[in-house]
């Protein structure tokens, strides 16, 4: 049995009405329009203090009795959307995974690929991630299982990859977060011949980007966040493809956290549904554009928002373009 969860059967339909799915897209819509405003001020916290606050004044009406796992933070760091905290207005129990702003940093520059995200799954059904980081690999769907693993080094993962996809290593592009502590993994890839999309933050529109026909994408590799790599999962779960994270210690502290959060082999590989199991839904909407999705266009009286929606049970992926007019959605600016 994988860490932290109850036996749960990973085809079991979600105990809800299949609306839940839609419901979802207008929280992700509340947060990345009042994040919004924020874009290229140069205040992160601003921005993720916006997209917080409008994310759990949404979740008000939907119609579930969630528990937010993955979060903000512990209830005493953060006010809202903390874990453990209570949201929706009553209905079936779930377990909620949020990153109300998922690129801080880049909405408050300008920069691309800022989005708003939730997943939901039934209880017990995401990893509990503490927030530390986690070595994450992701490909696409339609490969072989295990063709690349976290274990192998770059150059070895490419050249299954290539083998698989019946291409070159030249033809192949692999996301990386531009960090540091990425130079030996960027330094590899290069070497071997694949090209790279090095992105300066928001590892969970990097991962899905390589189950996006389009996005440019055939393999994420790198340090991220734990909790971002859930999110990921979830996407995965739905859309197909395949991941694997670790996570990485920096002291003791975080040894000790993820044990209180119930991971039992410190050293475990996760896979996607590891980390989301059962019915999953994900719902993400662009704040900034990226490749992963259009950011929101606003003027003084409307926004129009770009999102994506998808269910694990029907594996149904939608994209849903919202027009919301200020003068008759009153607060929601
Ligand atoms: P924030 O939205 O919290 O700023 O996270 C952005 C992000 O780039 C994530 O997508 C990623 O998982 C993590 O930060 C990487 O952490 P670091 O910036 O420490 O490398």
């Amino acid at each position: 049995m994988s860490e932290n969860r109850s036996s749960i059967d990973p085809n079991a339909p979600l105990r809800s009405d299949r609306n839940l799915a839609l419901e979802l897209v207008r929280v992700t819509e509340a947060a990345a329009i009042a994040s919004s405003r924020w874009i290229g001020r140069g205040d992160k916290n601003a921005a993720d203090g916006a997209a917080v606050d409008a994310m759990r004044r949404a979740f008000d009406s939907v119609a579930i009795a969630g528990t937010v796992v993955i979060g903000e933070g512990e209830m005493d760091e953060a006010p809202m959307l903390y874990i453990g905290e209570k949201v929706g207005s009553g209905g079936p129990e779930v377990d909620i995974a949020v990153d109300p702003l998922e690129g801080t940093s880049i909405c408050a520059r300008g920069m691309p690929n800022a989005i708003a995200t939730v997943a939901v799954a039934e209880k017990g059904g995401f990893l509990h991630a503490p927030d530390i980081y986690m070595d994450k690999i992701a490909v696409g769907p339609g490969l072989p299982a295990g063709v690349v693993h976290l274990d192998a080094g770059p150059k070895e993962n490419l050249r299954e990859l290539a083998r698989a996809k019946k291409a070159e290593i030249e033809d192949l592009v692999v996301c990386i977060l531009d960090r540091d502590r990425h130079k030996e993994i960027i330094r590899a890839c290069r070497e071997a011949g694949a090209r790279i999309m090095l992105i300066p933050d928001g590892d969970v529109a990097g991962v899905v980007a390589c189950s996006q026909p389009g996005a440019g994408v055939d393999m994420y590799l790198g340090w991220g966040g734990a909790p971002e790599g859930v999110l990921a999962a979830a996407a995965l779960r739905c859309i197909g493809g395949q991941m694997q994270g670790r996570l990485i210690y920096e002291d003791d502290t975080q040894r000790e956290r993820a044990k209180s959060m119930g991971i039992a082999d410190p050293n475990r590989i996760f896979n996607v549904e590891d980390m989301a199991r059962g019915d999953v839904m994900f719902s993400a909407t662009g704040v900034t554009t990226g490749a992963m999705l259009r950011g929101v266009q606003r003027t003084t009286t409307s926004a129009v928002t770009h999102s994506i929606v998808m269910r694990s049970k029907t594996g149904t992926v939608r994209y849903v373009e919202g027009h919301h007019n200020f003068a008759v959605k009153h607060g929601f600016a």
